[in-house]
């Protein structure tokens, strides 16, 4: 698999454990995109037609000028292409209407007719919902070509056996289709531009409608359509759109030992309906569901097992002892900790960070020390910090992130110094889906002598864990974001940290030994889980981590890893959506916001078509206000979701801004 900088906003694993798919490698292009080299010719034709070029005796400039970065492009175009050209095209010498209209008739033909009669489907919507909403100030420039440029980035892998060999073309997007429209309609109609507003903006769906703009580009017909623009409120409604997965032949999604229908099967939650709707489940983040063994294992426990963990009492105390310990092992391998005495079972993330907080923090965090997040942050890796500061007369200190939403490690290090006593971070940002240096930043933290906590929250159910690689002090994580019950979370120290730190809550079980004087503490772990913890989905959780081992996370990570690069191709493409996240290293989450629409609504909008996603402010205000919004429509990915599934979502948010979609 090649690799090119032309992917640039692919979201992809770190450290390279998985090779980078390319838009281009991962969608290939919808049947009916024509050849390109037909475009060339059809730009050639259409600029040497134009007076100023004939007349000057310049040669057109057909061919766009390629991505030198995509590997193989280059050679797949003809070499007729005039770059040089691009930068001086002419500004004005706007054709007469009469010869636009010739243009169709002249260049029609030349511009393989069999693509334009026959291989197009039909069926297929021109550019749905008009050609409205355009930039009116835009006048014609020809900028389009440099708009087409990029186009010419990615292969092409056709389905079409009739097809003349493809070279390499990528799909349009919304703002290539958005030029291409404004520098045709507005040579083509300068009379329309001073009539008024038109209905909509130009809508574009995950698969079609590049189709369709090409189709109207190799023909001209789209001049003639442009002439049918009517004023606002005259247009009629476009149709509903579908676009299907099937359009993308280029993924492999479904390749290797992950059989995804196979995973489904094993969740049964995934065959609910809701509104009538087969159930869409896509607030992952939020909460995973839970396969039929993790049921069938809590199942287990109350009907066989269920009692206190006091072994040596009787019987059943000691099948749940045994249970209950079986799963901190789990834990345990799953995180590769170095053992047991490690891994502290809590309600959830939020009582871990909080543990830590209360217990390490309390008796190590001193006045003016400071304390280093980021603006990723989870509110329970915010609030648990603010609270010990003011204690203590501490200081939180936060790291900002880029444009992407990846931390500024350049600010992060100016951030540390000898007064650096925790660095707390999540690993998955639950708002944007960053995936964060995690290896570089602890580094750069134990460099001051700070202890790191890093919050797995939102990692765990999509990437390998291991704590011993990353050298962090405390790892924290929910059982449920990862397939296994709720309530019921962990927290790993490093055990030379837990033996030196006190207890938080006191009571029953974390005790060696009580006096009215004085009382002694167990060991780690159990000094940590006061009272009776949460049995029986401890025992849960260790069956949702047989769950994962047995798929592999390997398998897991890159089935995601393409659902994702899927999923942020296919969202980009719905007309005035906005990605809130967009770092090259990024896993499960797609935070949006679509121009128009309250984020509630979007979210009410999907729950009627059986989609669940979050809408809100995620509980990480900080991050999102960073990025101007209070709140976002946020899906959320698994394992057991679909390309079909992403196909919903897309065509609910296609059809939302059509108008198809109720509020
Ligand atoms: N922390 C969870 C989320 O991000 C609840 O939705």
């Amino acid at each position: 698999m090649s690799t090119s900088d032309s992917g640039e906003n692919a979201p992809r694993f770190p450290g390279g454990a998985f090779e980078t798919v390319l838009p281009g490698e991962s969608f290939g292009v919808p049947a009916g995109v024509p050849d390109p080299g037909v475009l060339a010719r059809m730009a050639n034709e259409f600029f040497t037609a134009l007076p100023e070029f004939s007349q000057a005796g310049q040669s057109a400039p057909a061919v766009p000028q390629l991505n030198a970065a995509v590997p193989g492009a280059a050679a797949a175009l003809p070499a007729s292409g005039n770059p040089a050209a691009l930068t001086s095209l002419p500004t004005t010498g706007i054709p007469t209407e009469a010869e636009l209209r010739a243009l169709p008739a002249s260049l029609a033909p030349a511009a393989a007719p069999s693509l334009v009669a026959g291989l197009w489907p039909a069926a297929l919507p021109e550019i749905p919902g008009g050609l409205g909403a355009m930039n009116l100030s835009a006048l014609p420039s020809f900028s389009f070509l440099h708009e087409i440029r990029p186009l010419f980035s990615y292969p092409m892998a056709s389905p079409l056996a009739a097809a003349p060999p493809m070279p390499a073309v990528k799909i349009p997007g919304e703002t290539e289709l958005r030029a291409l429209a404004n520098n045709f309609s507005s040579l083509a109609t300068p009379q329309i531009l001073d009539s008024g507003s038109y209905l909509g903006a130009p809508q574009v769906s995950a698969a079609t409608p590049q189709i369709g703009a090409l189709d109207k580009l190799v023909s001209f017909a789209f001049l003639d359509e442009v002439r049918q623009l009517a004023p606002a409120g005259t247009l009629p409604a476009a149709e509903p759109l579908r676009v299907s997965s099937a359009l993308l032949p280029g993924l492999n999604i479904s390749s290797g030992p992950f059989d995804v229908q196979s995973i489904r099967r094993d969740f049964p939650i995934l065959q609910e309906r809701v509104h009538g709707k087969p159930l869409i489940w896509l607030d992952n983040a939020a909460t995973t569901q839970k396969p039929q063994s993790v049921i069938d294992r809590l199942s287990h426990f109350y009907t066989r097992e269920n009692s206190n963990i006091h072994r040596a009492a009787h019987e059943l105390a000691a099948r749940a002892t045994d249970a209950y310990e079986a799963a901190r092992d789990k834990v345990r391998r799953f995180l590769n900790a170095s053992t047991v005495r490690e891994i502290i079972f809590v309600r959830g993330t939020t009582e871990a960070i909080n543990l830590v907080a209360q217990s390490w923090g309390r008796q190590n965090i001193q006045k003016d020390d400071e304390i280093v997040i980021t603006w990723l942050e989870h509110h329970a890796n915010i609030v648990p910090w603010q609270m010990l500061c003011a204690e203590k007369g501490a200081r939180l200190r936060v790291a900002p992130v880029d444009n992407s939403g990846q931390v500024l490690l350049d600010e992060y290090q100016k951030l540390l110094g000898p007064r650096t006593r925790l660095v707390a971070f999540a690993q998955v940002s639950n708002a944007l889906g960053t995936v964060t240096p995690v290896q570089e930043m602890i580094e750069m933290a134990h460099r001051y002598g700070a202890k790191v906590l890093l919050d797995g929250a939102q990692a765990v159910s999509h990437m390998r864990t291991d704590v011993q690689l990353y050298d962090c002090d405390f790892y924290v994580f929910s059982g449920h974001k990862m397939f296994g019950p709720t309530g019921i979370g962990v927290v790993y120290g490093k055990l030379d940290i837990l033996e030196n730190t006190q207890p938080w809550h006191g009571g029953g079980n974390m005790i060696q030994d009580v006096t009215f004087e004085k009382t002694t503490y167990q060991p780690p772990p159990g000094r940590f889980e006061a009272g009776t913890g949460n049995i029986a989905d401890a025992v849960g959780l260790g069956a949702a981590i047989d769950y994962i081992e047995r798929i592999g996370m390997h398998n897991i990570a890159r089935y995601e890893h393409d659902l994702l690069v899927y999923a942020t191709e296919a969202l980009q493409r719905v007309p005035g959506l906005r990605l809130i996240g967009t770092a090259r290293e990024k896993a499960g989450v797609l935070s949006f916001v679509l121009d128009g629409f309250r984020t509630e609504d979007v979210g009410a909008a999907l729950n009627r078509q059986g989609i669940a996603v979050r809408a809100g402010h995620h509980c990480a205000q900080p991050i999102l206000r960073r990025f101007g919004v209070e709140s976002t429509v946020r899906p959320s990915l698994a394992l057991y979701n679909t390309c079909e599934e992403i196909d919903a979502l897309v065509n609910a948010l296609w059809n939302l801004k059509q108008g198809h979609g109720s509020l």
